[in-house]
């Protein structure tokens, strides 16, 4: 038997796969269908992916003749391809050979209650070189994953030279309209929508150790024209990966686009030595006939209900973190002073973030003591203990912020173990935030184990805490490891494999505290470290306005359980900007609701405010953080349609929202007034998702305080008019309502929040 059949065997003999006899397969999903042709010695096809309405008969009519190998190749080698294509994979033989001819040699396929996978092994026709295409098809929610693996039994080591995850032809003409995300620091997540023209565009990320603050792994495919949030065909895409990457769309002139997903190869050519398996990372892929928001709503499915979010049902607490509030100016007191005051909003979560550790190097700002995960007992004389312990007497969690990947070269770790940060040998280091930040090698088995054993004592010795805010705030500048023994090429990937090994054992030991996954604001924001994190930090950019578009661009792709929102101060410190609290309260409301600020600094108004928006948030949560999104009105530059399109006296810069329970019965609607023009037109906003025979009453929630001129105080306010109105979700889908979000005279950012019920 050979090594491919025996492989076969013996997941069929422990349960797993069966061998598949037939000549296609088709995967499905409950809305979608992928086929493939996996007849033994032939190319690998895929002949169809969409919705339903095709089957193995209609595409199989269409064989002869209409549908051509280079654009039904499943995963195109160099070597298979003509000179109009580009391949997904490329391998340099032993011998230097560069090509490779490959063609099924079996396929098998798993049945689990929760999904089908199927594996397709792939033989070159030369050279002993396996490849073994995977796709895995979730049944209760519309994602195909597909991956490779890739082996090889040659005398030496091969090296791969590109090694994309995967490849999609869409055959249609030339009105797809790609719609990406591009950013920066504190500017995250900026949507862009834009046609595909010919020629080849590519996205990718080469930050080294984070890869969503500028171009981020996840696309979509608008396949009938410019994209609309509720209808026509869309094919999303998320490459689950946080190293670098590339998403190549080739459009060449008559074949439809083409599209390839994976680790970016530049610099990273893999050496694989025999035997050894070389797995890429999955790329999930998702169709809807909804429009964006169907893709957006099956990738959040996919990610709550399939192991792609740590956690990914549960509702997530209300917390205040201290970073914007206090800086690294941590004592003793101000930590318990600020637990106070959650307490007193009826949050449930108090995060200690930077600066409450270093010993011979405190950490008073961000030159100095990382690696040094000692509490600095000059700030805190009772050490963590007397900080879990006022947490449990306010009845609040305690979390603690760390960011383990990184030292300072002024810390004892670097002073005692210089050769675990990431350097060449010879030449001089670039140091990174505070002049002085390197990134420690995560292919050191030693760093591993370091990383491991920093959270497991933290956790051992203060079992009471109950989140981490994992950060990383540093590119991979130093391309070198004394670990790889000069293979560095391995070392954009390798350390992306570390880093994974570690979090792996700290969830096998540590399933339940809760992790946030920050890099500087939303720089992880990927489905390559989620299924470790329970959430991560969208941004550091906490000013409501921004928050609004960064947040909306955010959504396209995570859950808003995983997006952690915080309430900011105001005049804001980044942009100076002044808000209302009730506009920041009703903005941080749509995902995971936090606070970051300094509480002493608010006035009565902004408390009494804070208090009712914890409190109608713990109502509500369940249909904000687990309802099913449908976003209703694009702030204004985001409507492909709109763009230059606009007069100021049209101006309607309103942004809404919604989310809604699966049985319907339930739905949240945040709208938002971003400026204020005089005479500006009412904007209608019309909900979506509800159950159109239903009669939903609608109540005001997180109403706006007044003050209370008789007695000196702030109170709670009054609901508007359409508070308490009983409609049909028929009416709101089709007619909508004019919200009362701004008159002639009142300031910008104003904002309703109506629970319907
Ligand atoms: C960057 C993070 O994004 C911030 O929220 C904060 O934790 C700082 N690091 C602390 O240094």
């Amino acid at each position: 038997m050979k090594a491919r059949q025996l492989f076969v065997f013996i997941l069929a003999c422990i349960g797993l796969f069966s061998p598949v006899h037939a000549a296609f397969v088709t995967m499905e999903t409950p809305g979608t269908r992928l086929i493939l042709d996996v007849t033994e010695g032939q190319l690998l096809r895929s002949l169809y992916y969409g919705d339903k309405s095709a089957t193995v008969n209609d595409i199989t009519q269409l064989l002869n003749g209409q549908i051509n190998d280079q654009t039904v190749n499943a995963y195109p080698a160099f070597g298979d391809i003509d000179m109009i294509h580009l391949p997904a994979l490329q391998v340099q033989h032993a011998n230097g050979d560069l090509s490779l001819n490959l063609q099924v040699q079996q396929s098998a396929i798993n049945n689990q209650p929760d999904y089908q996978e199927l594996c397709v092994t792939l033989m070159d026709k030369l050279q002993p070189v396996t490849v073994r295409v995977f796709y895995k098809a979730w049944r209760n929610v519309d994602i195909i994953e597909t991956w490779t693996e890739i082996e090889h039994r040659e005398k030496r080591p091969v090296i791969l030279k590109r090694f994309d995850s995967g490849y999609l032809h869409i055959g249609e003409g030339d009105n797809v309209w790609l719609t990406h995300l591009h950013g920066d620091w504190a500017a995250e997540a900026f949507v862009t929508h834009e046609p595909l023209t010919r020629g080849l565009k590519t996205i990718r990320n080469t930050d080294g150790a984070r890869n969503a603050h500028l171009d981020a792994p996840e696309v979509m495919l608008s396949l009938d024209g410019a994209p609309q949030e509720n209808s026509g065909r869309v094919i999303g895409v998320a490459l689950c990966w946080s190293g670098n990457f590339e998403i190549r769309l080739n459009v060449p002139n008559n074949q439809g686009v083409h599209l390839y997903a994976g680790i970016d190869p530049q610099s990273s050519e893999y050496v694989l030595a025999p035997k050894r398996v070389f797995t890429t990372p999955k790329l999930a892929l998702t169709y809807s006939t909804s429009g964006i928001g169907g893709v957006s709503r099956a990738f959040h499915r996919w990610a709550r209900t399939c192991g792609y979010l740590h956690n990914g049902n549960a509702v997530r607490d209300i917390l205040l973190n201290s970073w914007e509030g206090i800086y690294f100016d941590i004592t003793e007191q101000r930590i318990i002073d600020m637990m106070d005051d959650i307490a007193a909003f009826g949050g449930e979560l108090f995060v200690m973030d930077d600066g409450w550790f270093g010993s011979k190097y405190p950490r008073n700002n961000d030159s100095s003591s990382l690696g040094d995960w000692v509490v600095d007992t000059r700030k805190l004389p009772g050490g963590l203990q007397a900080l879990t312990e006022a947490a449990k007497q306010r009845h609040i969690k305690f979390g603690i912020w760390i960011e383990p990947e990184a030292v300072n070269t002024v810390s004892e770790l670097y002073e005692q173990h210089p050769d675990w940060a990431l350097q060449v040998p010879g030449r001089e280091l670039k140091l990174g935030r505070g002049g002085t930040q390197l990134v420690l090698d995560m292919t050191n088995p030693k760093v591993q184990d370091f990383i491991f054993q920093l959270v497991d004592d933290l956790l051992t010795k203060n079992p009471e805490i109950a989140y981490i805010k994992w950060d990383a705030n540093a590119s991979i500048q130093n391309y070198g490891s004394p670990c790889l023994e000069s293979i560095n090429t391995q070392l954009y990937i390798d350390y992306h494999l570390g880093l994974i090994k570690v979090l792996e054992r700290i969830r096998a030991k540590y399933p339940n505290i809760v992790i946030q996954n920050c890099a500087s604001g939303g720089g992880r924001a990927n489905y390559g470290l989620m299924p470790y994190f329970d959430e991560f930090w969208v941004s550091d950019n906490n000013d409501a306005l921004q928050r609004v578009y960064i947040q909306w661009g955010t959504s396209y792709f995570f859950p808003s359980n995983a997006m952690a929102q915080h309430i900011g101060g105001s005049p804001y410190q980044m942009t100076n900007r002044v808000i209302p609290i009730k506009f920041r309260c009703d903005v941080a409301m749509s995902g995971r609701l936090g606070i970051e600020l300094q509480p002493k600094h608010m006035t009565n108004e902004e408390r009494l405010q804070c208090t009712v928006a914890l409190a109608d948030y713990k109502a509500l949560r369940h249909i904000i953080q687990l309802g099913n999104l449908y976003r209703l009105i694009a702030p204004q530059s985001y409507q492909p349609s709109a763009v230059g399109s606009q007069s100021a006296t049209a101006k309607q810069d309103v942004a809404a929202l919604m989310y809604v329970t699966d049985n319907r019965a339930e739905a949240v609607l945040f709208a938002y007034s971003l400026s204020n023009f005089m005479k500006q037109a009412p904007q209608r906003i019309r909900f979506a998702g509800l159950d159109p025979d239903r009669i939903y009453t609608i109540e005001e929630k997180n109403i706006r305080v007044r003050y209370n001129h008789s007695t000196s105080t702030w109170d709670t306010g009054e609901p508007c008019s359409l508070h308490g109105k009983q409609l049909t979700g028929a009416y709101l889908m089709s007619v909508g309502l004019i919200l009362p979000l701004s008159t002639e005279y009142t300031q910008d950012f104003q904002s309703r929040i109506f629970h319907l019920k």
